[in-house]
């Protein structure tokens, strides 16, 4: 796995799509210490101070587009895997459709970009501190470390390059599993993290809000809700609240 780290970019993101549009596939990891214009989901803006892990993968992709958004789960999958090798206790669980969220507070963000034979993933991951004022409430990896922990004679933490390590690899393999074996095996392993589902839930999409309980994934990652009619809508996109959170 070929790792580039870069001490200051507008967006990894957009470093990594460079490289694709300059003839690149990847595999490959673009990691920067800081981004001056880091990106999030829905054009909102990813704040980058230093300390955090910013990275971006980019990979060939010979399938449908159905499947390179399936690569937002696996990569969720893969976070959520790296912060329970150095949070262990805590509670680590997966958010439609791609937060990660650590005791409840997010953790987590990433943003998915295609193009024709390749995509790009960029994942951020909060691990010494994390924004204010957001309208999920957020959390950082530190925050969950016992201090004791930070002193003894085996480092708990050793920044973002280890943990880029980690989670680059668990990325592999779920993304072998899926080439392998197909969605199935992603679909439960995503489920079984993300314990409020089934559960009640609100919609948010750009024009209407609704409220109904969340039963499950459809097999291309849709989040599949029943509304109080008893009607079934499968959500491709938009933001998510469980119980009467965002109501
Ligand atoms: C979200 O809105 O939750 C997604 C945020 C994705 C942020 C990461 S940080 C590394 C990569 N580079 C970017 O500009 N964005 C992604």
């Amino acid at each position: 796995m070929k790792f580039i780290t870069l001490d200051e970019v507008d967006s990894t993101n957009a470093e990594a799509k460079r490289l694709a549009e300059a003839g690149q596939r990847g595999p490959l990891w673009v990691r920067a210490n800081y981004q001056t214009a880091g990106r999030g989901r829905r054009g909102r803006e990813w704040v980058s101070v230093s300390g955090n892990l910013y990275c971006s993968g980019l990979y060939p992709h010979n399938g449908s587009a159905n499947d390179a958004a399936k690569m937002s789960f696996i990569a969720a999958l893969a976070v959520a895997e790296t912060l329970q090798t150095y949070i262990p206790e805590a509670k680590v669980n997966l958010k439609w459709p791609n937060d990660v969220l650590v005791e409840g507070k997010k953790i987590s963000g990433i943003l998915l970009e295609g193009g024709p034979d390749w995509f790009v993933v960029g994942i951020g991951v909060n691990l010494t501190s994390h924004p204010q004022d957001t309208e999920l409430s957020a959390t950082h990896m530190l925050d969950h470390i016992e201090p004791s922990l930070l002193s003894g004679p085996e480092p708990i933490m050793s920044g973002p390059d280890a943990v880029l390590a980690i989670l680059a690899s668990r990325f592999n393999f779920w993304r072998d599993m899926f080439l392998d074996n197909g969605f199935a095996p992603i679909r439960e392993a995503w489920l079984n993290g993300a314990h409020n589902i089934p559960g009640p839930v609100t919609v948010r999409l750009s024009n209407e809000t609704f409220s109904g309980d969340a039963l499950g994934l459809d097999e291309n990652g849709a989040l599949r809700v029943r509304l109080e009619s008893g009607t079934i809508r499968d959500v491709h996109a938009g933001d998510v609240f469980f119980g009467s959170q965002g109501a």
